[in-house]
């Protein structure tokens, strides 16, 4: 089992300090957060294992805004998301591009959580497992590559797929490619049990509830008994 935070735009150096100081893994699950670039060195710092929300496939080049995979090195982080929803969706990334960052990222040693998932009218269209296909095809196979179900109707909505609804997916997409996945979407403490209960669901991405330290470990305990 692998939970990941997620905490996107959130938390300073400051409370990405506190945050370290109040939270203590359980044992037995393996815990990653990926807290915003400014935040890396310090949560890296505090012992825990740290991935960054995005990578660029360049080693280095005139792409502003950008990092790439020997920087995040450089500071002991350990891998990287790539192809968030927010970043298809908010900032124009693509399958292809997608794919690139995670390959050049595995190159260089991280390993990473690669993110997949339909959005509203995808699904409504029973258009979910064309999508999936699509954001798949293009992933390279490695043995370090992890994938994230995550459905962009479930993300900060408050509304969670149904364990049922995500073991389909889970299942659907492990016939597509051999790698564990984890479900993203509203994962809260009161949910995360049944939904790691499912066969094919092997952890977690949260958003939300992985900002507050005493949530956070609630969701990583309830890997332990799932
Ligand atoms: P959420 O976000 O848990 O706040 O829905 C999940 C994610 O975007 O990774």
């Amino acid at each position: 089992m692998l939970i990941a935070a997620n905490w996107k735009m959130f938390k300073t150096r400051a409370e990405t300090r506190a945050f370290c100081e109040a939270f203590t893994p359980p044992e037995g699950v393996e815990v990653v957060i990926c807290p915003p670039f400014t935040s890396l060195d310090v949560a890296v710092e505090a012992g825990l294992t740290i991935f960054a929300q995005n990578v660029h496939w360049a080693e280095e080049g005139a792409y502003t805004g950008e990092i790439s995979a020997a920087m995040l090195k450089e500071l002991g982080v350990a891998g990287s998301l790539v192809g968030h929803s927010e970043r298809r969706q908010l900032f124009g990334e693509t399958d292809e591009g997608t794919a690139r960052r995670a390959e050049h990222a595995l190159a260089a040693g991280l390993r990473v959580i690669a993110c997949v998932g339909e959005t509203d009218s995808e699904r409504e269209a029973g258009a979910t497992e064309s999508v999936l296909r699509r954001q798949l095809a293009p992933l390279p196979r490695d043995p370090r590559l992890v994938v994230a179900y995550e459905p962009a109707w479930a993300i900060g909505t408050g509304k969670t797929a149904t364990p049922a609804i995500a073991q389909e997916a889970h299942a659907y997409i492990k016939s597509l490619i051999d790698a564990p996945v984890l479900y993203g979407g509203s994962v809260k403490p009161d949910n995360a049990a049944e939904l790691l209960a499912q066969p094919d669901v092997d952890g977690a991405l949260v958003g939300g509830a992985s900002l507050d330290p005493d949530s956070f470990a609630a969701i990583c305990r309830a890997a332990l008994i799932s």
